[in-house]
């Protein structure tokens, strides 16, 4: 069995059921249910004895010892975190007891039940953390794209502490021998992504005829990944990946968020027009600037193709054809995860 944390999020739910699409091993899927925190998104896999739901927090050292004794995993991925920018800069509390403080218990849980596995068991262990590009900071416009030696420049609250999270699994490693991987991943994008982050917000703004906000000039770069490609890097580092050593994880896809949006307002579109014919660019109204916004992120996943042979399957345009497919097709999702939660943080962003 494998242990995820934050498995009904976004990421975390399409690699649960990636993972049981293609093995029988058991996952216990631990996860506090925030608003992130979604079961629908694990609708598939309601009687699947294979799937154990938990709803707890990392930071409860206690309850992730007692299922680590019960369950026995061999591995643990950590999903889990806060992982909003934006909502990171109105409260960076949540950011630093699950980011961090979590972390760290939930480390201390995994070491305290790792040190008592037999020999061959410890051998196999594995903890991997997901974590993001963020940490290394903002590139200038002509620099290379961050590698996995960059040094950390966080600039946001919720950047900082994924870095610190990322430091304290390092440290782990390095003084008490944990066997630990890590991965820094851009952008992803798809199915069940929670309507506050660019592309699923800009889907239900469009289809719903409000404005697409672009924040500032719109000319901020990211390096776009489809979820379904992140899952596949996160399985493969996790069988073959050595201990100790970070990944990055990309798309080779960097573009400017008004490219982001524009591309977005056509494929929609071309896939269900408006009803008056008109163009959803119209839509598009540039907003305040987010405080502290770094202006280019770009990964170099050159180290994880050439040491473990992964590779991106989606391009952004076949990735996002995708995920405009999916929206349109589940609109009752978007509907349900339209709560009082969602509808508070899009009064309170862009008072609507
Ligand atoms: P998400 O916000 O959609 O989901 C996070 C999940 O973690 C939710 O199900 C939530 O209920 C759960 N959770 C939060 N606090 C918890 C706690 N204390 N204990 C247990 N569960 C808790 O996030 P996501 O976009 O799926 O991101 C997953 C991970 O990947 C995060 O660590 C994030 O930093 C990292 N990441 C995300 C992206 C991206 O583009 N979304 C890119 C790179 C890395
Ligand atoms: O780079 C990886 C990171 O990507 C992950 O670690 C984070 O968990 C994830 O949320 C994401 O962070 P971003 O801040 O890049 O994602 P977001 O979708 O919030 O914003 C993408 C870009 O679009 C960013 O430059 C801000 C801009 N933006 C965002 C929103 C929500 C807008 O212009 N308007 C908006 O309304």
């Amino acid at each position: 069995m494998i242990l995820t944390t934050g498995g009904a999020g976004f990421i975390g739910s399409h690699f649960v059921l990636d993972w049981l699409a293609r093995s029988d091993e058991p996952v216990l899927n631990l996860d506090k249910l925030t608003y992130a925190g979604n079961l629908e998104n694990l609708a598939g896999l309601r009687g699947d004895s294979r799937h154990v739901f938990v709803q707890g927090d990392i930071g409860n050292a206690a309850q992730v010892a007692r299922l680590l004794a019960e369950h026995r995993p061999r591995a643990v991925v950590n999903f889990a975190a806060e992982s909003h920018v934006d909502r990171s800069i109105y409260g960076p509390e949540d950011f630093i007891q699950t980011n961090i403080v979590g972390t760290f218990r939930l480390l201390e849980a995994v070491l305290g039940y790792w040190s008592g596995l037999p020999a061959a068991e410890q051998a196999a262990f594995r903890f991997l953390h997901v974590s993001t590009d963020e940490v290394y900071g903002s590139l200038g416009s002509t620099e290379p794209a961050f590698q996995e030696t960059r040094r950390y420049e966080p600039n946001s609250p919720y950047s900082a502490s994924k870095a610190a999270s990322d430091h304290l699994v390092r440290a782990w490693h390095h003084t008490y021998g944990l066997p630990v991987l890590t991965t820094n991943c851009s952008n992803n994008y798809g199915p069940y992504q929670f309507p506050e982050k660019l592309i699923p917000l800009c889907i239900h703004n469009a289809l719903a005829g409000k404005r697409l906000p672009v924040y500032g000039d719109g000319q901020q770069r990211r390096d776009w990944l489809y979820v379904g490609d992140h899952c596949a890097a996160i399985r493969r580092v996790l069988e073959a990946g050595r201990l100790g050593e970070v990944y990055n994880v990309g798309g080779w896809s960097e573009k400017a968020n008004l490219e982001v949006v524009t591309t977005l307002c056509d494929m929609l579109d071309a896939m269900r027009p408006r009803a008056d014919g008109c163009s959803r660019r119209e839509q598009i109204a540039f907003v305040a600037d987010r405080p502290g916004h770094d202006r280019r992120y770009a990964i170099d996943a050159g180290k994880l193709e050439r040491e473990l042979g992964w590779k991106p399957l989606e391009s952004f345009e076949s990735g996002l054809r995708k995920t405009v497919r999916w929206y349109l097709d589940n609109e009752a999702w978007v509907k349900h995860v339209s709560t009082g939660a969602y509808r508070d943080w899009a009064g309170k962003q862009y008072g609507e």
